[in-house]
């Protein structure tokens, strides 16, 4: 797993250092303050590789590019490795290879990396089939050193040169899954138990009958059912059930091949599993954006019934995924970050942990760092209404009937049993008292 990462003159901070907590690690952050950056900056130290470099379908995942092409960029991490060993390594890019050349030598195993993209697509790097060898002082990377799915490949698979051979390497899920659920196998159980956990436990959702969506069609394609049909074809299903049904599909996917080729092999399962997860409440509803983390923690557990140690690292703009982890959250175990902006730099924090309580405190908190969870205009209207009380005018209107307007500007905006309505009428009355 990965414990540090350590980033100079690349991304959009000048320097930014993450310090990794060895289970749950979530990231926030405001747009484009290099959320999705890091987490490609993590997978790169995981395994070497950019997302990008390993498949051009990709629409993230670049290699990174130095900010300041005349100063020295430097990527520097250490990664804890199966063997319980922590392993620094540092590259510096080099203009002459246009790339981050490496320390000869096989680096340390970090374990079962998965990397779930923002757009749907995945990576995963499997120990056992993308290590590398040794042979004397030279590297030999004779497998393939990594798989990359755009969204399209992990649903109809992914086709890879093998040894000058164009190879599917992955079947992808409309086959697989469709295969597993005619076997009634041990992967058909896993990801209907996975899909279970990751919708809702009250309601898990089921698995349907294989169909085809036309007589000319032969692609097989499972379906769910759902409380208003027996059989939704899953390509029709909506994007939360699609994101939902990859992430189950990758997940049963690289780990069952993943114990596959480690008996092949002959070389021990992984110990260590890292799931770095972009935007992981993205399309959920908030019922799921409420269990979703919780849920992947449970699955990994579940999955990997042998017990490999699971680090998440996650980034999200959802103040419920904050509020759901707060009865799981360990401090010894798991870490929070922020991103932010001040002084016209982007910096990266660990946001000491505090419970908020729920999900409006959390908006308002440091770390989404939201005045108001209302619109923009009943925000305007209160802090208005405020400052009029205050005596210090009216921000909204400079008119005669100063008061009257903005009463009438909140009764528009507010809802009838907004909390502020308590505070303005006891003013308006005792204000009118006074008179
Ligand atoms: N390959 C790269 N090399 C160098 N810098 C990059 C690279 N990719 C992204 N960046 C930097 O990261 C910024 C975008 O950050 P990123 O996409 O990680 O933001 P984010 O926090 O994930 O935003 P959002 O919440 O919108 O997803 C870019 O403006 C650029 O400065
Ligand atoms: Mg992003």
């Amino acid at each position: 797993m990965l414990e540090r990462l350590e980033m100079k003159n690349v991304g959009p901070a000048p320097e930014m250092v993450l310090e990794l907590a060895p289970r749950m690690n979530l990231i926030t952050g405001d747009n484009g303050l290099g959320k999705s950056f890091l987490l490609d900056g993590a997978w790169w130290a995981l395994t070497r590789k950019w997302p990008r470099e390993l498949n051009p379908r990709l629409t993230s995942g670049y290699a990174a590019r130095p900010t300041d092409m005349t100063k020295p960029a430097k990527l520097r991490f250490t990664v804890k490795t199966t063997n319980g060993h922590s392993e620094s390594y540092e590259s510096e890019y080099s203009a002459s290879d246009q790339g981050w050349p490496g320390r000869p030598g096989r680096p340390g195993n970090p374990g079962l990396v998965i990397h779930a993209h923002a757009d749907g697509g995945f990576s995963v790097w499997d120990p056992a089939r993308n290590y590398w060898k040794k042979k004397g002082d030279m590297d030999i990377q004779d497998r393939l050193p990594g798989y990359a799915f755009s969204f399209d490949e992990v649903w109809t698979g992914l086709v890879c040169e093998v040894q000058g051979k164009s190879t599917r390497v992955c079947k992808g899920l409309l086959d697989d899954w469709s295969s597993w659920i005619r076997e009634r196998g041990e992967n058909a159980e896993r990801m209907a138990k996975v899909l279970g956990t990751l919708t809702n436990a009250e309601r898990p959702l089921e698995v349907g009958p294989i169909l085809r969506l036309s007589v000319d069609d032969t692609q097989d394609i499972p379906s769910l059912r759902t409380d208003y049909s027996d059989a939704v074809p899953i390509v029709h299903a909506s994007s939360a059930i699609r994101r939902i049904a990859g992430l189950a599909y990758m997940l049963v996917w690289s780990w069952g091949e993943h114990l596959r080729a480690a008996e092949q092999l002959q070389v021990a399962r992984a110990r260590q599993i890292v799931l770095l997860f972009d935007e992981i409440d993205a399309h959920l509803h908030p019922r799921w954006q409420r269990s979703v983390v919780p849920a992947i923690l449970e699955v990994m557990d579940s999955l990997t019934d042998d017990g490999p140690d699971v680090q998440l690292v996650a980034t999200t703009h959802s103040p419920l995924v904050l509020a759901s982890v707060e009865p799981h959250f360990e401090s010894a175990r798991d870490r929070l970050f922020h991103l932010d902006m001040s002084d016209g730099r982007v910096r990266l924090d660990e946001e000491p942990w505090a419970i908020q309580g729920d999900a409006l405190n959390w908006l308002v908190s440091d770390v989404f760092g939201l005045r108001q969870g209302r619109s923009v205009e009943a925000e305007r209207a209160i802090e208005a209404a405020e400052a009029f009380m205050r005596g210090d005018g009216n921000l909204l209107t400079d008119g005669p009937n100063e008061r009257d307007e903005l009463h009438r500007e909140l009764e528009r905006v507010l809802a009838g049993h907004d909390p502020f309505w308590p505070r303005w009428v006891v003013w308006a009355e005792r204000e009118d008292r006074g008179r």
